[in-house]
């Protein structure tokens, strides 16, 4: 197996911090747009919330033995910006930065490189207030963020993303109204990722002046949209959605344009831009990281309000595996779609930044034995195989996730880690899939290849 055998080839586990942190008002630490969003009736499945998630912010020396102790070469993790930032007038809180120097340290000391996501979601509530990712001024204010982040911290960290998954935080948090803000409105979700894909680019700018050193790319959600049949009404409607929710963001980083299908589509919704912000967006990228699930079905439907797509995408038939969330497990559309991004993009390098699924594990004995997530995990490992051998060029793949943690809208009920997190007492138990990863990144030091 090439990918085992390559020394260039990182192998990590991925979290983000509002997920895993808890202390959500600790040492400085002000509100996120989360902390607001999880006490709205009913937002959170379980009525759960961020203030206690893993307790890393207190467990985080013990979460790193137990990351070093896995064997990868990288962890991905986020930085909480309203640890960082504590106004809109930009004033920086010393003791959110001293928090992820010591994290940065923890890991340098136990040669572990750091790939750190400047936004996963979690924006000041101060700037919501003033209009959120409706405001081009957010923009401005991530790049200052970006500024502070890179030059004081930036000589720890090897890989900086500026956004994760720009798509949810726009649609998820702005259409459907699923994900904090809360928001439901179709101009707002477009113009909220017009103006998050400025802010990638403007801090794609302030890293590179500050980290210079780095790589410095973004993370998008992708998946390959089949049509549901082969009927051509079915494949024009797949075609639409791809366009829509992978290309939208793709053609605007790696071309600088929105595609013309989509922007004539939602003529009545489209986003203020103005001159030179495209430019601004599709600097060139060290990386882009891809974040792979699932894949997607798509029928053709009529719209039944003007606010939505020309399709509709199919729940799984219930022959099809599925994992915890309902979602299809799908390890060719991997190579799928990673072989139509080669075919249709100058890509930079890509990295899987992340990958994995929910079950519902048991802790039995001291042991979880969660065999479906291994077998996920060992075919998405062979489905990347596939499509480095075809020419693809992945340097990197993220196991989403090092533990259990807060799942966004589901709360705590769906486990995506290859660590179990009791809840109760915060122990954490390494599950049969987190052990196989390990003894094949052993093996692979065992041979010699790190
Ligand atoms: C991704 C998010 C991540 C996690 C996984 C399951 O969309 O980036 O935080 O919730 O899904």
């Amino acid at each position: 197996m090439r990918l085992w055998q390559d020394p260039q080839f990182v192998f990590g586990v991925a979290t983000s911090a509002f997920q895993i942190e808890g202390a959500v008002d600790i040492d400085g630490k002000v509100e996120s747009i989360w902390d607001t969003f999880c006490r709205r009736d009913g937002a959170i499945a379980d009525a759960g919330d961020g203030r206690v998630a893993c307790e890393h912010y207190r467990r985080w020396e013990q979460d790193f033995d137990l990351i070093a102790s896995l064997g990868v070469d990288a962890y991905r993790f986020s930085i909480a910006w309203p640890r960082i930032i504590s106004d809109v007038d930009g004033r920086v809180n010393q003791q959110g930065l001293m928090f992820y120097r010591q994290l940065l340290e923890g890991l340098a000391e136990r040669g572990v490189k750091a790939y750190v996501t400047l936004y996963h979601w979690d924006l000041p509530q101060f700037l919501q207030d003033q209009g959120g990712w409706l405001n081009r001024d957010t923009a401005l204010a991530f790049r200052h963020y970006a500024q502070v982040a890179a030059s004081e911290l930036g000589d720890l960290v090897q890989s900086w993303c500026t956004l994760n998954e720009p798509w949810c935080s726009a649609v998820l948090g702005h259409w459907f109204g699923v994900h904090a803000p809360g928001i439901q409105d179709r101009a707002a979700a477009l113009q909220a990722a017009h103006h998050l894909l400025l802010a990638h680019g403007m801090a794609l700018d302030a890293l590179r002046k500050n980290a210079p050193q780095a790589q410095h790319g973004i993370v998008l959600n992708l998946s390959p949209y089949y049509s549901a049949a082969e009927t051509p009404g079915d494949q024009a409607a797949a075609e639409f959605a791809a366009l829509e929710n992978n290309h939208w963001y793709l053609q605007a980083l790696l071309q600088g344009r929105y595609p013309q299908k989509v922007w004539d589509y939602y003529d009545r919704f489209r986003p203020a831009i103005c001159p030179g912000d495209m430019e601004i967006i599709s600097q060139p990228l060290d990386y882009l990281g891809i974040n792979y699930y699932s894949c997607q079905r798509v029928l053709a439907c009529e719209p039944t309000d003007v606010d939505w797509p020309p399709y509709k995408v199919q729940e799984p038939a219930s022959n099809v595996p599925v994992t915890a969330m309902g979602w299809e497990i799908c390890p060719s559309g991997l190579t799928d779609l990673l072989q139509q991004l080669h075919r249709e993009y100058r890509l930079p390098p890509l990295l899987i930044t992340e990958n994995g699924m929910a079950s519902d594990d048991q802790l039995f004995d001291g042991a979880v034995v969660d065999d479906q997530r291994l077998t996920y995990l060992q075919q998405h490992l062979s489905a990347l195989e596939r499509a480095m051998e075809s020419g693809v060029n992945v340097r990197g793949y993220f196991a989403w996730s090092l533990m259990d943690n807060f799942e966004w809208a589901e709360g705590y009920r769906k486990r995506f880690g290859l660590v179990y997190v009791d809840y109760d007492s915060q122990e954490r138990t390494l599950k049969r899939s987190g052990q196989w990863l390990q003894q094949r990144l052993l093996e692979r030091k065992q041979r010699g290849v790190v």
